[in-house]
């Protein structure tokens, strides 16, 4: 079986978040199960992009609107991720140094899913079925069943993974001109209140959809930032399988960025060297607990919550707590937490920086999610396999992987609201938890041995490609 993924992000090669980390772990696992899974995404003038090395496979031109564009496809040879990945480069559009937020980025994603299709089908080399991944493929199930240009395709099997949905790709009808002609009467699976929308379209057009995590699955029928109804009335459509994480690379034993490895049986001693190094690089206190926060600074992780976070650490938990931040993101959120960086036993680094993450990872005690929305979330599972406690406000993939203390097969600390008083009640529990030390390292040396591998869930997903092949 041949499956291609298309996603705007594969780790290594371009990731800002989870989207990346799934689409460079799935494919590979896949592969391991004997199935050609490959992914196809956008080329990226970044440096971690330029670190492999590619071979061009194919060369053409589009025309959008009344602009012609010349493309590559580059096939990467070194063969180290498990699975073949393939990049679209656009001179003058898809060859750019940022991910995402340009302002014409509906005419970037709409000329990738342009070029990789006319690839596809001048080739020959249609798979078995496209995996999806979010609105920036969303286009893809709609362009194969009523693009002239593509009726090659037609017929091929789609499955669409929301990691998202409060992300859909919005854009007016005039930019309907910019896409390869289809069949006029088929506008209304392109619209969504009257704008194009997308990730509504794939919703429309795909086989089926997954979800990521069966809470979110079931909160998609309710709150979809618009699109609820379209979910419920698709919901036949509807799965709820939930990621897992890349166990070779998030492995506190070998993980190359760790100031020291460690083990079940040496994570005390493990945490407590990487804490050490941790602490003094940023000025924070080895004695306390250490509380971290990674992630996108949206009011989906909550992250407008941190800065009267940290007022009220330096006003009332002087001494009681360490608190580390990596973000960045919204500009307030960003600046308040620049402004108030020095107070308490307080460290706040803006950025993204893979390698720090790990060691966040590795030396803290305690990591918040205070998310507002979170489709599955791979940082509470991270932290459990580092031996770090989850705290997490209790929605879609958190609900789903975190069990309160107060329950059997608990494995963290759950809490109801997003409010700065749930929140710091559900840090004064896991204060409370950490002087009782043996049962603080019980909890520890569990959640580092749960499974939250992809095995299952790779098994389901090649059962669900199987289950749409075969309905042809
Ligand atoms: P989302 O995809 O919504 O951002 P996930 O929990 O699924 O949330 O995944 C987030 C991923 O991005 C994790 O691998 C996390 O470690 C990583 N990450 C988020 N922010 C940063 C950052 N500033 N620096 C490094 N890694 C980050
Ligand atoms: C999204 C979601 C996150 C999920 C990730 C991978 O970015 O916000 O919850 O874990 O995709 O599916």
């Amino acid at each position: 079986m041949k499956v291609f993924h298309i996603s705007a992000e594969c780790y290594p090669v371009a990731k800002t978040g989870g989207l990346g980390d799934v689409v460079g772990a799935l494919p590979k696992y896949q592969n391991l199960l004997g199935i050609q899974a490959a992914v196809i995404m956008p080329w990226y003038d970044k440096p971690f992009v330029r670190d492999h090395k590619f071979e061009k496979v194919y060369e053409s031109e589009f025309k959008q609107g009344s602009q012609f564009y010349s493309f590559a496809i580059l096939k990467e040879t070194t063969n180290i991720l498990g699975f073949e990945i393939y990049l679209v480069k656009i001179p003058g559009l898809l060859d750019r140094t940022e991910i995402y937020s340009y302002p014409d980025e509906s005419n970037q994603f709409i000329a990738f899913q342009h070029a990789l299709l006319k690839w596809i089908s001048d080739q020959n080399i249609a798979p078995d079925l496209f995996h999806c991944h979010d609105h920036h493929s969303g286009l893809v199930p709609f362009f194969i069943e009523n693009a002239e240009e593509f009726k090659s395709l037609k017929g091929i099997p789609t499955l669409a993974t929301i990691h998202n949905a409060q992300y859909q790709g919005w854009m007016g009808w005039q930019q309907a001109i910019l896409m390869p002609s289809f069949d006029s009467n088929k506008w209304g699976l392109l619209d969504w209140d009257k704008n194009i929308n997308p990730l509504a379209s794939l919703i429309k057009c795909c086989w089926a959809y997954n979800a990521v995590s069966t809470g979110y699955l079931k909160e998609l029928f309710k709150e979809a930032n618009g699109l609820e109804s379209l979910f419920f009335s698709e919901k036949e459509k509807g799965y709820g399988i939930i990621n897992g994480i890349d166990e070779e690379i998030w492995n506190p034993e070998t993980d190359p960025f760790l100031h020291k490895n460690y083990s079940v049986r040496t994570v005390i001693t493990g945490k407590k060297s990487n804490k050490k190094a941790l602490c003094e690089s940023y000025g924070l206190d080895l004695e306390l607990p250490l509380l971290a926060f990674i992630g996108r600074f949206a009011l989906e992780k909550g992250a407008d919550l941190l800065p009267g976070f940290v007022q009220e650490l330096a006003q009332k938990f002087t001494g009681k707590i360490n608190f580390i931040v990596l973000g960045s993101g919204d500009i307030h959120i960003q600046e308040a937490l620049t402004h108030l960086r020095e107070k308490g036993n307080t460290a706040v680094i803006i950025g993204y920086n893979e390698k720090l993450s790990h060691q966040i990872y590795a030396s803290a005690d305690y990591l918040i999610m205070p998310s507002r929305v979170e489709p599955c979330g791979l940082n509470q599972l991270y932290a459990m396999r580092y031996g770090t406690i989850p705290i997490v406000r209790s929605i879609g993939g958190l609900k789903d992987t975190v069990t309160d203390l107060s329950k059997n097969k608990a494995n963290g600390i759950v809490f109801e609201e997003v409010s700065l008083r749930n929140m710091v009640q559900a840090i004064k529990r896991g204060l409370k938890l950490y002087e009782e030390s043996k049962v603080f390292n019980k909890l520890q040396r569990e959640n580092m041995k749960l499974d939250y591998s992809w095995k299952s869930s790779t098994m389901k997903y090649i059962q669900l490609y199987e289950n749409l092949i075969n309905r042809l």
